[in-house]
């Protein structure tokens, strides 16, 4: 094992991330949703169609990514790996406990994953490429085992969002501070004698995982760690023969959610110049989410041509009507995007089961004339796309 690895291995011996929960019932009755899972997000990852992936491999999976996604995808069968034999450990004891049949666990470095034998129809790497050395070795080593038709789901850190965070890293270094107890409580006090302007303060203020140690040390006092803005993924990506198909969160790389004033100056541009534009006007990303396919398997959701209207809208798990100051809204997390009356009459058909060309034949439509009637739908649907709020599958 490098340098590098026996370090971070350490690390995530010493302190598992994330924190571990127990019961896996509970959570997930409450609503624990990981992005990585298909039985949620399929359609982002297969927008041309595609039912239950029979393989899923969970690289990097910590304490509990891996049973989470084992757990609601009961008919897939689900591997995950990580260097930490620590937090494999609360893995076992998910499978165990819960019954969790179709999940195998392997501690080992992602890079060696082809030992395992086979593909995979969907790989999930979350919040771990970006602590290797040489990510793009990890990234090889993953494309090495998706199948001809499988989907990658990645996160990595956004540098924008996390520069006060490497302020506060590169400070804690010069000074000697280490992963111990005392050094990690020390972390803590010093964050909160830190100015109100420092742009720590704002991540601090957005961070869910910084009131357990381990979150501090994985945020803080991290051996290897790097971020990335939109333009370095998307060299990234090439550089390993991987074709990009879309993020996760459009909301963050699309004018329409945010800046709506400013989209017709931006919507010209090509993608990867818009995305990294409306990136550094928010200035607020903290990490990327986003889908890799084989290159020429790319699917792009598109709303040119006729083509759209064999999509079934799904609507983020999150999402739900409201209303507020007598306004319609359509709420994901703390955005409301405005709606119209006859959108919020659309939103309860979005659970994947319908097309638009069903829904525009729907007598609850049947008062607008029939042109008016596909160019409302045409129009909603491309902008709940590009607001975050909606995935399309044929
Ligand atoms: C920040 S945690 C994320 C855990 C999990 N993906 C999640 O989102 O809950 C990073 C995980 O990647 C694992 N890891 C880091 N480098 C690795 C490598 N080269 N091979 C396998 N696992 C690795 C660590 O042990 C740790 O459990």
């Amino acid at each position: 094992m490098d340098n590098v690895t026996a370090r971070v291995a350490a690390q995530y011996t010493a302190y598992s991330y994330p924190e571990a929960f127990a019961d896996l019932d509970v959570r997930m009755k409450a609503g624990h949703v990981d992005f990585g899972d298909p039985a949620y997000f399929g359609p982002m990852f297969w927008p041309e169609g595609r039912s239950t992936p029979p393989r899923i491999l969970v690289a990097g999976c910590g304490t509990v990514q891996a049973s989470v996604i084992a757990y609601s995808n009961p008919d897939s069968q689900v591997v995950g790996i990580d260097i930490s034999d620590a937090s494999l450990g609360h893995q076992r004891y998910l499978r165990e406990t819960f019954g969790l049949k179709n999940l195998e666990l392997y501690q080992g470095d992602l890079r060696d994953v082809g030992k395992i034998g086979g593909t995979f129809d969907l790989i999930v790497s979350t919040g771990v490429l970006h602590h290797m050395a040489d990510p793009a070795s990890g990234l090889s080593a993953l494309k090495s085992v998706l199948s001809p038709d499988g989907a990658m789901f990645i996160m990595l850190y956004a540098s924008i969002g996390r520069a006060g965070v490497y302020l506060v890293q590169d400070a804690l270094r010069r000074m000697g501070v280490s992963q111990t107890p005392e050094d990690v409580a020390f972390v803590r006090a010093l964050l909160d004698k830190l100015p109100p302007g420092h742009p720590v303060q704002w991540y601090r203020s957005c961070a869910t995982d910084l009131s357990y140690d381990a979150g501090i040390v994985d945020t803080f006092l991290h051996p290897q760690d790097r971020a990335y803005d939109v333009s370095q993924i998307m060299d990234w990506v090439k550089g390993v023969g991987l074709g990009f198909q879309s993020w996760m969160e459009n909301a963050r790389y699309e004018p329409y959610a945010h800046l709506p004033d400013i989209a017709s100056r931006l919507e010209a541009l090509p993608d990867e110049d818009r995305w990294a534009a409306v990136e550094a006007l928010l200035g607020t990303a903290m990490r990327h989410m986003f889908i890799l396919r084989h290159p020429d398997r790319v699917h792009r959701v598109s709303f040119e041509g006729d083509d759209y209207l064999a999509y079934r809208p799904r609507a983020f798990p999150d999402a739900s009507v409201g209303v507020q100051d007598g306004q319609r809204l359509i709420i994901r997390g703390s955005a409301g995007f405005p709606v119209s009356e006859a959108e919020t009459l659309v939103f309860p058909w979005c659970d994947g089961s319908r097309t638009i060309a069903a829904m525009e034949a729907d007598p609850v439509l049947a008062g607008y004339d029939p042109a008016e009637r596909r160019a409302f739908l045409k129009e909603h649907f491309q902008r709940m796309w590009r607001v975050g709020l909606m995935m399309f599958q044929r």
